[in-house]
């Protein structure tokens, strides 16, 4: 499948040598596989230098009726919505679900970002199982462009940075989270996925998060980009607080959505298998299997707490005082508020 010299709207901005130096003080850990950062088009969405090459792949893919995304911030719920959604669409075959693991089910579509770099191939072309990973990962957005439908996919990019008839084509689903937990579990995940080689503490990890520093970022934009389609017909919104306070009801929005119907015992068996405990020992979804691949730390998970507010543990006052400005700040021109910020 060939996506040369495809349209690309937005411009794509190395950073300059000073913010460079000043940023790979804080991955400098021996792990990193990220060679630079870029910035794109206008809301100067920062994501490593190897989205570059995928940018125009993604944005000019070609999306079907009958897809099915979910887009989100990283560490908002992805994992577990998209579980909760291939097993509501595909009549609840459990069977099929723990055959297949959820990253081959549900591709998420950027994931060669993080490995298109020089060091990233030195290192894994090294061994055989490494490499093996490396190629699948390298091979995602081709594979879901041949694959067959009904097509699964997850994507933390804004809708803007995704193709631009998605959301009038099939349909798509957004978790949002309380950006305070976001932040603690996207500093953990560093702990388990160290490729990023993450050599900071918490406190220089939130500061990255609110200057736009951190993939993925302004996590504000990303997440209102989704907030702003919330009424259009092919978008499901919802808060993963939401979820964890009722995910029966969760599940049933989803159904509706879908337009599925749910039995109180599909119900019940659903919200027992999407229970963080479950999930946690669930060898399908949750991640270990990475555990394969150099700098992944095998003494830590993936699915980790699984729990609303925690953030208050890591948070000192300055940084509560900051939170509370940048939200006040970010939210003053949308109606979209967290369940849990008062
Ligand atoms: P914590 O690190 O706060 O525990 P994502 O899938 O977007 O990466 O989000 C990961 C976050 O969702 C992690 O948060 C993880 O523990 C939590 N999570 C995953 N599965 C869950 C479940 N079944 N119930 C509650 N939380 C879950």
């Amino acid at each position: 499948m060939s996506f040369e010299n495809e349209y690309y709207p937005y411009e794509i901005i190395k950073l300059d040598p000073k913010e460079r130096a000043e940023v790979f003080k804080l991955f400098s850990g021996a792990s990193c596989l990220i060679d630079d950062f870029v910035r794109i088009g206008p809301k100067g969405y920062w994501l490593p230098h190897g989205f570059t090459d995928l940018a125009p792949k993604i944005y000019n893919m070609a999306v079907r009726p009958d897809d099915i995304w979910v887009t989100t911030y990283p560490k908002s719920g992805t994992t577990l919505l998209q579980e909760l959604v291939w097993l509501v669409a595909n009549n609840f075959d459990y069977a099929k679900a723990e055959a297949i693991p959820l990253v081959k089910r549900f591709p998420f579509i950027e994931f060669a970002m993080f490995l298109n770099s020089e060091k990233a191939r030195t290192v894994l072309e090294r061994d055989a199982k490494n490499k093996a990973m490396l190629k699948a990962i390298n091979e995602v957005i081709d594979q879901v462009s041949s694959m067959q439908s009904q097509r699964y996919i997850k994507s933390h990019l804004p809708l803007s940075l995704l193709p631009p008839a998605l959301l009038d084509t099939c349909r798509v689903m957004h978790v949002a989270r309380d950006p305070r937990d976001v932040v603690v579990s996207y500093y953990h995940h560093n702990e388990f996925i160290q490729s990023r080689g993450y050599s900071g503490n918490f406190k220089q990890f939130w500061n990255l998060f609110i200057q736009n520093r951190l993939d993925w970022t302004p996590y504000f934009e990303n997440v209102k980009e989704a907030w702003e389609k919330r009424n259009h017909p092919n978008m499901l919104f919802l808060f993963y607080e939401d979820i964890l306070q009722d995910i029966p009801a969760t599940i049933k929005r989803v159904a509706a959505f879908l337009g599925k119907t749910v039995t109180d015992e599909q119900l019940s068996r659903l919200s027992n298998h999407l229970s963080f405990d479950n999930f946690k020992k669930n060898k399908s979804v949750n991640m270990d299997a990475l555990k394969d691949f150099v700098f992944v730390n095998k003494d830590k998970s993936f699915i980790r707490k699984g729990k609303a507010g925690g953030w208050h543990d890591y948070f000192d006052e300055e940084m509560m005082q900051q939170a509370q400005q940048w939200m006040e700040y970010n939210l003053r021109d949308t109606d979209l508020r967290f369940p849990t910020v008062k």
